[in-house]
């Protein structure tokens, strides 16, 4: 790797080493709050859009250019790699994922057909494209965690309760163990590609983890999570790890293996770094809604979110979950610009 990527105050602060200012990015900062994104996106569904390596590497540069952001987000799904392996599954613009057979016994998870990383070489590409074009702008790969994407498959799509996904993990667990060992593989072999083609971080988004208590996320879900962390391990990049409403669930994140721990905007970043203890930074966590708000509100929140981000070993500068559609893009780039000075002026 390139040694200016390397020492990109992104990765550096992901190292939990001293930076010349906060870096910052947004969940989501790709997507349709950008006009420009909306316009490249018309009469494209997003799945096609993802397999087109042009097309996402023009998108992923999209915010880079217009907020100057410290990191980009390779534009891609979590259920990119589910579609890759032949699950029959559609992204419903406004509903989400929506699979059209459901993944509810045994015999439909022995039917899981593997993924090879062939399948996904489409990723690859639009990563190595993107390597090339960002230079010392390192690229974020993903990957949904084994549970927020079993959550899709059993559910059929976006659920509030997770209640089918729970009457299996609790009523049927050799079939649980067999779908999470499917994903598992899915998952590794898809931050294997993109690592391997050029992305110089991985983020694994366990979105609705919240939804489960400690006991049962610690017994069913983390040792799976854990294993695909670990099975990036030997790459050397930064593993960041997500999920929202999980202020009870950090110190377990924490162990399954991250080296940075995504906090929502529930909890503190001072006191998320005292859940996550030592060894871990920290990426958050302003809530994305602020930005609705007049400036004269938003910059004080900005300001709290970086001084209570001091407390951790090292802070990427994030929001609490991804940008909401019809944000303003110019309160963003504001955003971006306060965090630069103010974190300079500080000398963190
Ligand atoms: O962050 C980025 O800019 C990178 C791109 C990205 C997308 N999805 C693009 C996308 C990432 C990292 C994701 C991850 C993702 N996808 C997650 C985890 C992150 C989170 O928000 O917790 C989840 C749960 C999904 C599943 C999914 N895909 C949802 C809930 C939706 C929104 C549905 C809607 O229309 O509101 C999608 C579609 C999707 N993925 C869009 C984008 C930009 C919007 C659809 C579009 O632009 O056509």
């Amino acid at each position: 790797m390139r040694e200016d990527l390397q020492n990109s105050p992104f990765l550096r602060a992901c190292r939990r080493e001293p930076v010349p200012y906060t870096p910052v990015w947004f969940m989501r900062q790709a997507g349709r709050s950008l006009p420009e994104y909306r316009r490249v996106r018309e009469g494209t569904t997003m799945l096609e859009a993802c397999r087109r390596p042009e097309l996402v590497t023009e998108i992923t540069l999209q915010p880079v250019r217009r907020y100057g952001v410290d990191a980009a987000i390779l534009y891609s799904d979590i259920v990119v790699p589910l579609v890759a392996a032949g699950v029959d599954l559609d992204i419903v613009p406004g509903t989400g994922p929506v699979v059209a057979e459901p993944v509810r016994d045994a015999a439909a998870v022995r039917a899981l057909p593997p993924l090879d990383a062939g399948q996904v070489g489409f990723v690859a590409d639009a990563v190595r494209m993107l390597v090339a074009e960002l230079g010392a702008t390192p690229l974020i790969g993903f990957a949904g965690a084994p549970f927020t994407l079993a959550s899709y498959l059993v559910e059929g799509g976006p659920s509030r309760h997770h209640e089918r996904t729970k009457a299996l993990m609790y009523g049927d667990p050799a079939t649980w163990t067999a779908l999470m060992e499917w994903l598992t593989a899915v998952t590794t072999t898809f931050l294997r590609a993109q690592v391997e083609a050029g992305a110089s971080a991985v983020q694994l988004f366990d979105s609705w983890a919240g939804a489960l208590s400690l006991a049962d996320y610690t017994a069913l879900v983390q040792p799976w999570s854990a294993r695909v962390l670990a099975g990036v391990a030997d790459l050397g990049v930064p593993r960041i790890h997500f999920g929202v409403g999980t202020g009870e669930l950090l110190g377990a994140m924490a162990a399954a293996g991250a080296d940075v721990v995504g906090v929502d905007f529930r909890v503190p970043l001072d006191e998320a770094a005292r859940r996550v203890g030592p060894g871990h930074a920290l990426q958050g966590n302003l809530d994305p809604a602020t930005v609705f708000a007049p400036w004269e509100a938003v910059a004080p929140r900005v300001l709290a979110t970086l001084q209570a981000g001091r407390a951790a070993e090292g802070h990427v500068f994030n929001l609490g979950h991804g940008v909401i559609p019809t944000t303003d893009p110019d309160v963003l780039a504001r955003v971006v610009d306060l965090v630069h000075e103010a974190s300079a002026a500080d000398g963190r």
